[in-house]
């Protein structure tokens, strides 16, 4: 970090500005998988216009000098309602980028979800960053592939286990298209002359020469886990009984996620899922899909109080961990407001993004009258 890096960091006063500086570092195919969508944008637009629509009706006079933004997710305590979601090439947007996440996550007491694309190697995370670690596992095709990830994971201690399931095949993500990143990381010449045009990064993050470790460590030498990942990574035959398969084999928490209908969280669930994350992948897959907010009171009449609920997609403010709290949600998944305090600045970086979105979320405790996250229910919103 430099004094410089330092100074901006600090001039950031919202996630917004964040990600100005995390244009500003990346090159553009870097900065461009983190912050684009499928096809056009609709779903990733409409994440924020759904909580945005949402407006409080505050209460008043209720001694909120004492507040307490503690939680307990999956039963355990977080000091906020949010956890670091799982975010592939993390790697690319800051050296050591997956385990600066980690680090900033169990700094800041709350959840940190590995994903299967990371950079850093299962174990290496529960060494430098010991905390409450969840992993995120894809199906691949070769299910002995999954199997192997999970018993890592569970030999490591990582306490929940996060299958993601709405990846059956990979969204049209254009602009990734159009640098040429995807689908077969041919890059076009603008793309590699912008590269070029970013030394710094070259020199700090490239030279770490971040590659898919697990998938790597899983697939064992002579098959490179780039392509693998780029086209064997999503098995479209996945099915519940899959499920009911990964809850024998993980003894541990579990999470769905990618769920957006009440009738497959109650499926979830009663296959022994602890709970499931409402999730459209942050508008990156099915383009015109609603948003996780959009689905939560349909979901919470279904399964609230029986299993967990979180939600993400287009978390920026504190202001949207509170509005889903108060619908029912017992926590937020940030993916890219992460990312871009991760691009801005490293691992400092991060905690920046978090004490923004823990100070704001601060404020609208007391601003609606509410001295805990128990405080925050239904009637603080006008849906
Ligand atoms: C750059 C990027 C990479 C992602 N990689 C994964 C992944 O590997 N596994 C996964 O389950 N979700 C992945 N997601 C989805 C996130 O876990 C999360 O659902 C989404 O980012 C939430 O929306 P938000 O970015 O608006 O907070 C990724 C999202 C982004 C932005």
């Amino acid at each position: 970090m430099t004094a410089s890096t330092d100074g901006s960091l600090r001039r950031a006063v919202n996630i917004e500005d964040l990600r100005v500086l995390a244009r500003k570092r990346l090159p553009r195919f870097v900065f461009d998988f983190v912050d684009g969508g499928a096809e056009d944008e609709l779903t990733l637009r409409h994440n924020r216009d759904a909580f945005e629509r949402l407006r409080f009706r505050p209460r008043v006079m209720r001694d909120v000098s004492q507040r307490d933004a503690s939680t307990l997710i999956l039963g355990l305590p977080a000091a906020l309602p949010v956890i670091i979601g799982p975010v592939t090439l993390a790697g690319y947007c800051a050296r050591h980028g997956d385990l600066a996440m980690a680090r900033a996550a169990t700094a800041a007491g709350l959840p940190f979800v590995l994903p299967t694309p990371s950079s850093a190697a299962i174990a290496d995370v529960a060494r430098e960053a010991p905390g409450r670690l969840w992993f995120q596992a894809y199906v691949f095709a070769e299910r002995a592939v999954t199997d192997t990830l999970i018993d890592r994971a569970a030999a490591a201690g990582y306490e929940t286990l996060v299958i993601t399931c709405d990846f059956p095949v990979a969204g049209k993500r254009e602009r990734d298209w159009r640098s040429g990143l995807l689908p077969k990381q041919q890059f076009t010449l603008p793309t590699l002359l912008d590269v070029f045009l970013h030394p710094r990064w070259i020199a700090t993050v490239m030279t770490a020469r971040p590659e898919f470790v697990n998938v790597q460590q899983a697939l064992g030498p002579g098959r490179p886990a780039g392509p693998f990942v780029a086209q064997k990574m999503f098995d479209p035959a996945l099915t519940w009984d899959d499920l009911g398969r990964f809850r024998e084999r993980w003894k541990g928490r579990l999470l769905l996620k990618g769920v957006l209908r009440a009738d497959d969280a109650e499926r979830a669930v009663a296959l022994g899922a602890d709970g499931v994350v409402l999730s459209n992948h942050g508008g990156r897959q099915l383009d015109g899909a609603i948003s996780a907010i959009d689905a939560l009171p349909e979901v919470a009449r279904a399964i609230g109080g029986r299993a967990s609920i979180i939600v993400d997609g287009g978390v920026r403010r504190g202001a949207d961990i509170a509005r889903a709290v108060a619908l029912g949600a017992e926590a937020v998944i940030v993916g890219r407001a992460a990312l871009y305090g991760l691009a801005a600045g490293g691992e400092p970086g991060v905690r920046h993004a978090l004490a923004l979105l823990a100070d704001e979320f601060d404020r609208v405790l007391a601003l609606t009258g509410s001295a805990s996250v128990a405080d925050l229910g239904p009637d603080l919103l006008m849906t």
